[in-house]
């Protein structure tokens, strides 16, 4: 069993996400830590909260994260994509739960330090609350059984720069902090989310199969997938990528997942901000290796099984136990 903290910034791939870490039987959800990225912090906070009440979940905690990026500002949110509220657009109802009177970082530790090595935290938006918890805390590399990111692009564009993916431009200081500690650590990028991509059918399957979760990430994918049609990734075609969900495909479908790994720097300014810079070579030659020396190996994500994954995001929903309560909020 994976017992899991989501760090989430919701975000219409994050509610998947969330309807994933729900329904399948080898995870338990913990609770989710909200941090400011495709929506502020209010609204993700807000969104979290509503999710879980359409998913008739609305007993998992949320404590609320970061509001602003470690050292840059906080950048437009990106409304193109997930809509001005987050979630497509859809007008959702104010939630009626409200967030633990705690903070991200402290929910983390604590429920890390409760529970040494059986923890894993998986992240899926902007680094901030993680990076603030390991400088809180820097016993937690040693005590989570593993944390998984979504975020960066190694040797695909990214989706925000040529360089740069979203969760790492929006705050590159904290995926550099991030990749400077000795973690249990694996980084589901671009490289792979790209190749896992979710079609108007799988969507419309859900929807007429997998009850109100599958009616909500159907109605909260419209937008998402307009958006995605007119990209060049996907030009004209009605599909978007997987991203969050395949953080959390990871933990339950590991061998589907091809991995390699060296010291890593995330850009923190200039052309290539938030760029993700693998050193897999283990070079040593320190004059000019020296901003990688000292840093701890991580794992990156190169290549993935997408059948495999694609088929259990989509089994994991429609076999979900959630949807038969038949969507009560709260
Ligand atoms: C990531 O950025 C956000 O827009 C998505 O929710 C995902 O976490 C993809 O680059
Ligand atoms: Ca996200």
């Amino acid at each position: 069993m994976h017992n899991v903290i989501l760090d989430t910034d919701p975000g219409i791939d994050d509610a998947q996400a969330i309807a994933f870490a729900l329904s399948h039987p080898d995870i338990n959800l913990l609770g989710l830590t909200t941090v400011f990225g495709n929506a502020s912090v209010d609204i993700t906070t807000g969104n979290a909260l509503v999710v879980l009440e359409h998913y008739s979940r609305a007993d998992i905690p949320v404590a609320r994260g970061a509001a602003e990026p470690l050292s840059q500002a906080r950048m437009p949110s990106p409304d193109f994509v997930h809509g001005a509220d987050g979630m497509g657009d859809l007008n959702l109802p104010p939630p009626r739960s409200v967030a633990r009177d705690e903070s991200a970082a402290e929910f983390i530790i604590r429920n890390v330090n409760q529970r040494p090595g059986e923890v894993s935290l998986v992240a899926i938006g902007p680094l901030t609350n993680i990076a603030q918890a390991v400088m809180l805390d820097p016993s937690l590399p040693s005590k989570v059984k593993e944390l998984v990111v979504m975020g960066g692009a190694l040797d695909v564009p990214g989706n925000v720069t040529p360089l740069a993916e979203a969760n790492f431009v929006n705050d590159p200081h904290a995926a550099d902090v991030v990749c400077a500690y000795d973690w249990p650590l694996a980084v589901i990028g671009l490289d792979v989310t790209l190749q896992v991509p979710l079609t108007d059918e799988h969507f419309a399957l859900l929807r007429d199969s997998a009850g109100a979760m599958g009616q909500f990430i159907w109605d909260s994918s419209r937008y998402y997938i307009d958006f995605y049609s007119t990209t060049k990734e996907y030009g004209g075609k009605r599909q978007c990528a997987m991203h969050d969900a395949s953080a959390l495909a990871y933990l339950v479908e590991r061998s589907a997942f091809e991995l390699v790994s060296g010291p890593a720097r995330v850009v923190n300014d200039g052309v290539a901000v938030g760029a993700l810079v693998l050193d897999r070579f283990d070079r040593t030659s320190p004059e000019l290796f020296d901003h990688w020396q000292g840093r701890p190996s991580i794992a990156v994500a190169k290549q993935v099984d997408s059948e495999r994954v694609l088929n259990c995001f989509m089994n994991t929903i429609l076999n979900s136990k959630t949807h038969h309560g038949g969507g009560n909020r709260g």
